[in-house]
């Protein structure tokens, strides 16, 4: 039977016979014996196969069991001698899928800088960071789905295509449904692309928050859990042009609630991660970054920090710590001022709140002082902005008001505005950047190592 091999190493017990199947990673030869190292993705750990010379084809398959090759090994258990291992297999028979040629095979027996590997990005996840990075990431999405199943939340799915800008910033992609494949790039420059989703406009979605604002309207609590586009050209290693965002959205809700939710969302996250994928876990705290294992325990175990972002500007403004970009009340944070709070203030994930009317989203409910609006970001240490949510206006003449200060169409939003007339709630949510979680999570400093396939400027290879 073919076994997985994290259990065999688990479970597996001295004299079992078993089948694996996957790839090598060394090979050493002696006089009498060769040891393979095979990894099938299972985990982080190797088995180890012991190969005799009285196996039948030891001299052909020797030559060709070279690093990146495919296998499929049979064979029986035994106490392993080596150190660092409880068992090995002893191999019966060998069976070589494809063969890696050592002079071109790129991943070789060494470490690899993360900027090498991705320019591989075809043959990455084969090496031990990014096959930990991508359990990891599979560890979050399960856990993700975990907890808000758990509390009765549907997954709703919200669509890719859509016409509505819902953070307002300009930031969409435009989605044609002319084939422009064989049309000259000057003659396609002149397209109007504001017309062409079948003769109306049509972009990728930043957000699926105003759809989840409609199935909340019926469910009560719902999330999304999906790709998300921005236009924005920032070559950051906290910004991709495609991402992945987890929305919940709670009918009968206020930012209390939001938040309250949005914590225990994120202990969740981490407490599942240390649970299941404690070996990932260690290797990123010896390799990648060493307070990974301290901040999810951290996390954890401590109460994140609520003050609003007045109080926030206030003591930026009291510091001695010098910024390159300025510190005033009505400006955007940026992530140096989001990560001096997290990381040098208060040592722990902050949750600022009633940010300027002016710099937030229209949707978000306005405060009483008309100033400030009861949005609240969660800034993590080494990230900054981790999540964005907020207590949505369910007030139908203020929203018509803000939709149309921050100069945006009321008849764009005219199914967003009836859900105010028919049957309004408060309610609230927010929206989770699910690769700058994973970052967060295992430590990586750039956000382009913590998606399979990442969507930034000049990534594009396939
Ligand atoms: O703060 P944002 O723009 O909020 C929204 O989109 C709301 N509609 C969410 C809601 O209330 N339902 O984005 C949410 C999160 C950010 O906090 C950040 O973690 C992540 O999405 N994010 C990005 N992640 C990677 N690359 C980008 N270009 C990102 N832009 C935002
Ligand atoms: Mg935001």
């Amino acid at each position: 039977m073919v076994k997985r091999i994290v259990d065999i190493l688990r479970n597996g017990q001295p004299e079992e016979s078993v089948t694996v199947q996957g790839w090598v990673r060394t090979k050493r030869e002696s006089k009498e014996f060769a040891f393979l190292e095979v990894n099938d993705g299972s985990s982080m750990a190797n088995l180890q196969i012991v190969l005799n010379q009285d196996l039948p084809n030891y001299a052909e398959v020797i030559k060709q069991l070279n690093t990146g090759a495919s296998v499929e090994i049979a064979g029986v258990l035994v106490p392993s001698l080596g150190k660092g291992q409880r068992i090995e297999l002893k191999a019966q028979t060998v069976k070589v899928y494809g063969e890696a040629d050592p002079e071109s095979y790129p991943l070789q027996k060494k470490r690899h800088s993360f900027e090498f590997l991705r320019t591989i990005g075809h043959l990455r996840s084969r090496t031990n960071s990014f096959g930990a990075v991508f359990r990891i990431r599979n560890a979050c999405s399960y856990a993700i789905h975990q907890f808000f199943q758990e509390r009765g939340f549907l997954w709703i799915h919200t669509p890719i295509i859509s016409a509505s800008d819902c953070e307002g910033a300009g930031e969409m992609f435009t989605v044609t449904s002319l084939n422009l494949r064989n049309v000259p790039r000057t003659e396609a420059q002149e397209v109007d692309y504001s017309q062409d989703f079948f003769g109306r406009p049509a972009y990728l979605t930043v957000s699926g928050q105003l759809e989840a604002e409609v199935m909340a309207m019926a469910f009560s609590n719902v999330y999304t859990f999906g790709p998300t586009f921005r236009a924005e050209n920032s070559n950051t290693s906290r910004h991709l042009a495609e991402f992945w965002m987890v929305e919940p959205e709670m009918a009968f809700c206020d930012l209390e609630g939001d938040m309250d939710l949005a914590e225990a969302f994120l202990k969740h996250i981490f407490k599942y991660v240390m649970e299941t994928c404690h070996e990932d876990m260690e290797f990123f705290n010896q390799r990648i970054d060493n307070s990974v294992l301290a901040t999810a325990e951290n996390i954890i175990n401590n109460q994140f920090e609520r003050l609003t972002y007045t109080d926030a500007i206030a003591l930026l403004e009291k510091t001695d710590q010098t910024f390159e970009y300025p510190v005033k009340w009505g400006l955007d944070l940026q992530s140096e001022h989001e990560r001096y709070l997290a990381e040098e203030v208060f040592k722990k994930p902050v949750i600022l709140t009633d940010y300027p009317t002016e710099i937030k989203a229209f949707y978000m409910r306005l405060n009483d002082d008309e100033k400030t609006v009861r949005a609240m970001d969660i800034l993590a240490p080494k990230i900054g902005e981790i999540i964005g949510g907020s207590q949505r206006e369910e007030r139908l003449e203020v929203l018509q008001r803000r939709i149309e200060a921050q100069g945006l169409n009321p008849a764009d939003y005219w199914w967003y505005l009836d859900l105010r007339r028919y049957g309004t709630v408060p309610h609230a949510g927010f929206g989770l950047g699910f690769e700058r979680l994973v970052q967060f999570m295992t430590g990586m400093g750039n956000i382009r190592d913590v998606i399979p396939f990442p969507r930034a400027p000049l990534t594009v290879d396939f």
